[in-house]
Order: structure tokens, then C-alpha cells, then sequence
């Protein structure tokens, strides 16, 4: 019971500083001095000019004046909740992670739902792929599955994400479309990127007009590895299953709920939670060995890949409740700074290129965008276990570190002058051995760049097919450079025949090469057939 009294009490503890504030607390200053007048600015005579000397009035202006920080370079527009994961069956077999074998633990949760392309103060519903970031604060450290809720991503290396942002987000030169990708320039970056054919079929279903945030699916994307007690490593894919199923707008709802209420999502969970209920998701992991892997036709170090449910089902194997607003839009939803690289012993990475470069980007513009060096000491970014260790110093630092040993190794803090005094039984790295040439170059294994996107047609229904071809159709419309929509038919001619000439009848081109070739020897009904030759632009 004790035990349950801390881990409730821990809950409340994220990020629950907030200011004591009763009818009777003075008015104060930042440095505690109670003020007699907030109203009136201090004047030489009464229609005189101010005074300089009136430091209540600067130091109001003054912090006003510096009230805002950047929005994120990508994900800007985000709601954010409390709430937490609680563990249904262990994984013990796999990996030492407490958060993933101590069965029926509440961890606290924070997560934030995001779109990718528009700016902080765009609105909640447009075509978009949507961030899926979840922070647990474990006894072990803080984890974040930093991820979206599409299972694939539009390129398979680091190096080529600022182009692609650059591509999606408003043109530079006259900053349209806002939160948009129907423009000129995503499409002739997409087009120019096969790799990214998959991650667009996504894009253009109804996956990327989710209904409400509880109405959508989150995926890790990338294949992580977990690391048992001996040192064996599984491989895994997270997935977080909305307890609600999934549920999508369409896209004439959509269109008209950005114009009615900018904030209708975020609305919807604020208003759930407000009234006493609960945003859920089921947690799943796909685990799978490196010699399972070997024998697929795609690599599971490509993020333009999904591994089948077919190959490996989804193990259902805890669950996440959202349950409590913050009480600070600012200080928890946009000071928040997820980070991949925040992983727990028996966890690790895998040599997915997209993955390595993230492991750099979002310690490195957390740095600009929460105010240098100490952003991790800020309440929602804390650990829940104390922090220890010789980092000192820097703009805004919380902690007072007494003593005057801050070095290491050092015999004069009373402890013994080991070599890794703190270390043992901490985070290690999986031993994954290595060789190669040092060399710019993507593995063959990553080359089949429709054959997915593929597959994903073929998954869908009559109806979902006919909505995706009318997105593409609506989004190639906008593309004023006609070798772009070209180019873009020519990809869609790879994924199916069928799709290209829908799209192509619509943009006023000539049909694409063969209406009836089926790629893959997949068969089309007559009825499906039909119901594409009706779909209008
Ligand atoms: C932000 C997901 C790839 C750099 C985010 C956020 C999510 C996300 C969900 C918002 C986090 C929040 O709510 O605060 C993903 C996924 C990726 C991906 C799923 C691919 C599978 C990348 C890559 C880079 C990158 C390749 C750079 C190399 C960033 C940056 C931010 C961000 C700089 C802003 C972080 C902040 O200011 O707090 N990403 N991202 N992302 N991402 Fe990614």
C-alpha cells in the first residue's frame, strides 16, 4: 500500500509546481516586494511623462518583452496530457527494463499529439502526419517513444531531413500554404524521392485526417533493440492502439472544422479529461531476432518498412491512460523536450540511418529552443530518480550542487577513488559487433521502394481507395509545375496502374500506360473498378 501511496503521489508530482495562489497573497514583484499599484505607471505630475526610475513598470515590460521562445522547428502545433502507462505482461524474457517487466506498476506518462508542417498557432485538422510523443518518467530514467502515427517515415537517412522539411513546410519566398502539403514544393521533393512513395500512400489515405487523438494509432517506427540479463538483444517495433479504434474525418469534415474551431481536437481531449474521463491505448511490441529478420525480402533498418502483422503479430502487452490536463499550456506541453536518445538499461538503438541522425537533433535544438544547457532541469523534464553526476553550471541552472568536488575520479567527496564509482549496473551499449569501409552509401537491401506502397493499396477497401485517390488528385491539383505532377503519375504507375490513371483522368493528362495490368498479379473487382472510373476531382 505504500508502495501504491509513492507511486500515486509520484503522479501528481510531474510538473506539479505550480504557484500558490489565494485571495490573500500579495501582489509582488519577481524579487518579493508587495505592490501597492499595478495600474498606474509612475509619472512626473499627472499628464507628465513616465520615470525611468519606476522599476515595477520595467521589470512588468521587461519580462513581458520575453515571453516567447522558438516553436519547434517541426511538430509546432502539439496538446499535450498527463496520465500513465501501467504494464500487463512482462517482457522479461527480453530485456531488464523494469517499465517493461514490473506487471501492474502505474509509470506517469506525459504525452503530446502534434502536426508536423504548420506553426503553433495553426489549427488541429489538416492533411498532415501526426507526432505521437510519449514520455515515461521510470525509476530508471525518463523514456520517450518519440513517434507518429503513421508506421513508416518519407526517407530512409538523417542527412536528408532538413530538404525534406524545407520541401513541406510554407514556401520561403511568400510563406504559403500554411500547414499544407498541396504545393509545388513538397510534391517535387517527393517526386524526386522514390523512397518516400510508401510513407506518401499513408499520407494520402485517411490515416492523416484522424477524428480525435484517441482515435489514432502511434508507432516507434524505427526497429529498437531490448537487451536481456545476458546480454542478448530482440528486436522490437512499438505500436499504441487506440482502445477506441481508429477513426478518421473525411476530408470536406476537415476542411470545414479548420474554419470552425482551429482547436478541435485538442478541445476534445481537454474537455474529456475535464470531465472526468480518459483518452486509452493498448501497447504493443512486435518482437523479432536479427535471423528472423534475415530471411525477409525488406530490411528492418529501413523506416520506409513496415514489418507485417502477418510476419509478426502485435502482442498487446500493457496499456496508457490519459487522465489529467496540465495546469500550464507553457511550462509542460511546449517546454517538454522529447528526446529518442532517452532510452533505459536493457534498451538500444538499431543502425536504422534515420534513427542515428535523430539520436543527435533533439538534445542539439533543445540547446536554442528551451535557453541553453540546464533545459533538462526544467519540472517536466526532470527524472523522477535523482540526478548524479559532474555537470555544472550554465544559463538558468536549478540545482545547487554543494561541495567542491564536481570531477571525476576524486578521492576528496569521502568515496573511494574507483575508476566508475556510479557506473555499475547502469546503461551499456549493446556490443553489436562491427567491420566495414567507411563509405557514403545506402544498402541494396533498401531498394524497393513500391513494393509496400504496394501492398498498402491492395489492403485497402473500395471507399478508402476512392478517398485516397481523391487527395491525390485534390494535392497534384494545387502543383502548378506541370513536370511535377508528371513525375509524380510516373510513381504512382509503379504502385498500381489503376491508382495512376485515376489521378491522371483528373489532372487532365493522358491516361497512364495500362488500365488493366496489375502489378504483382493482384486482381481488382469490377465493382472497384467502377467505383474508381466515378471518382470525381
Ligand atoms: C520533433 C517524430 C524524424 C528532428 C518531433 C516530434 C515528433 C517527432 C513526434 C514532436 C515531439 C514533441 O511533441 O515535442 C519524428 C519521427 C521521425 C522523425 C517519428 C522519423 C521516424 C526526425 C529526424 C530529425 C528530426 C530524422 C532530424 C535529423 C526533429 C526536431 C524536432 C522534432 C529537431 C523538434 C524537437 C523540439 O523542438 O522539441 N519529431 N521525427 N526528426 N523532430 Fe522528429
Amino acid at each position: 500500500n505504500l508502495d501504491k501511496a509513492n507511486d500515486n503521489a509520484k503522479l501528481q508530482d510531474i510538473a506539479h509546481e505550480t504557484q500558490p495562489r489565494s485571495e490573500s497573497d500579495k501582489l509582488t514583484d519577481n524579487m518579493g516586494h508587495a505592490i501597492s499599484d499595478d495600474l498606474n505607471s509612475l509619472r512626473a505630475g499627472v499628464r507628465g511623462p513616465t520615470l525611468i526610475e519606476d522599476f515595477l513598470l520595467r521589470e512588468k515590460i521587461h519580462h513581458f518583452d520575453h515571453e516567447r521562445i522558438p516553436e519547434r522547428i517541426v511538430h509546432a502545433r502539439g496538446s499535450g496530457a498527463h496520465g500513465y502507462f501501467e504494464l500487463t505482461e512482462s517482457l522479461a524474457d527480453y530485456t531488464t527494463a523494469k517499465v517493461l517487466t514490473e506487471v501492474g506498476k502505474k509509470v506517469p506518462v506525459f504525452t503530446r499529439f502534434s502536426t508536423v508542417a504548420g506553426s503553433r498557432g495553426s489549427a488541429d485538422t489538416p492533411r498532415d502526419v501526426r507526432g505521437f510523443a510519449v514520455r515515461f518518467y521510470t525509476d530508471e530514467g525518463n523514456w520517450d517513444i518519440v513517434g507518429n502515427n503513421i508506421p513508416v517515415f518519407f526517407i530512409q537517412d538523417a542527412i536528408k531531413f532538413p530538404d525534406l522539411v524545407h520541401a513541406v513546410k510554407p514556401e520561403p519566398h511568400h510563406e504559403m500554404p500554411q500547414a499544407a502539403s498541396a504545393h509545388d514544393t513538397f510534391w517535387d521533393f517527393i517526386s524526386l524521392t522514390p523512397e518516400a512513395m510508401h510513407m506518401v500512400m499513408w499520407q494520402m489515405s485517411d490515416r492523416t485526417l484522424p477524428r480525435y487523438f484517441d482515435t489514432m494509432e502511434g508507432f516507434g517506427i524505427h526497429t529498437f533493440r531490448l537487451i536481456d540479463a545476458a546480454g542478448k538483444s530482440t528486436f522490437v517495433k512499438y505500436h499504441w492502439k487506440p482502445v477506441n479504434g481508429v477513426h478518421s474525418l473525411v476530408w470536406d469534415e476537415s476542411q470545414k472544422i479548420m474554419g470552425k474551431d482551429a482547436d478541435f481536437q485538442r478541445r476534445a481531449m481537454w474537455e474529456t479529461i475535464d470531465q472526468g474521463g480518459t483518452l486509452e491505448w493498448d501497447f504493443g511490441v512486435q518482437l523479432f531476432t536479427e535471423e528472423d529478420a534475415d530471411k525477409w525480402d525488406f530490411d528492418v533498418l529501413d523506416p520506409t518498412k513496415i514489418v507485417p502483422e502477418e510476419l509478426v503479430p502485435v502482442r498487446i502487452i500493457g496499456r496508457m491512460v490519459l487522465d489529467r490536463n496540465p495546469d500550464n499550456f507553457f511550462a509542460e506541453t511546449e517546454q517538454i523536450g522529447f528526446k529518442p536518445t532517452n532510452i533505459v538499461p536493457g534498451m538500444d538503438f538499431s543502425n536504422d540511418p534515420l534513427l542515428q541522425g535523430r539520436t543527435f537533433s533533439y538534445l542539439d535544438t533543445q540547446l536554442i529552443r528551451l535557453g541553453g544547457p540546464n533545459w533538462q532541469q526544467l519540472p517536466i523534464n526532470r527524472p523522477l530518480n535523482p540526478v548524479a553526476n559532474n555537470q555544472r553550471d550554465g544559463y538558468m541552472r536549478q540545482t545547487i550542487n554543494p561541495g567542491r568536488v564536481s570531477y571525476h575520479p576524486a578521492s576528496l567527496d569521502g568515496g573511494s577513488p574507483s575508476e566508475v564509482p556510479r557506473a555499475q549496473g547502469g546503461f551499456v551499449s549493446y556490443p553489436e559487433p562491427l567491420s566495414g569501409e567507411k563509405i557514403r552509401k545506402r544498402a541494396e537491401s533498401f531498394s524497393d521502394h513500391y513494393g509496400q506502397a504496394r501492398l498498402f493499396w491492395n489492403s485497402l477497401t473500395p471507399v478508402e481507395r476512392e478517398h485516397l485517390c481523391k487527395a491525390l488528385q485534390f494535392e497534384l491539383s494545387k502543383v502548378e509545375t506541370r513536370h511535377v505532377r508528371v513525375a509524380m503519375l510516373d510513381h504512382l504507375e509503379q504502385i498500381h496502374p489503376l491508382l495512376a490513371s485515376q489521378v491522371a483522368l483528373a489532372l487532365g493528362e493522358a491516361p497512364r500506360a495500362s488500365q488493366t495490368a496489375k502489378p504483382g498479379g493482384t486482381a481488382d473487382s469490377a465493382e472497384e473498378v467502377a467505383l474508381l472510373a466515378t471518382a470525381d476531382a
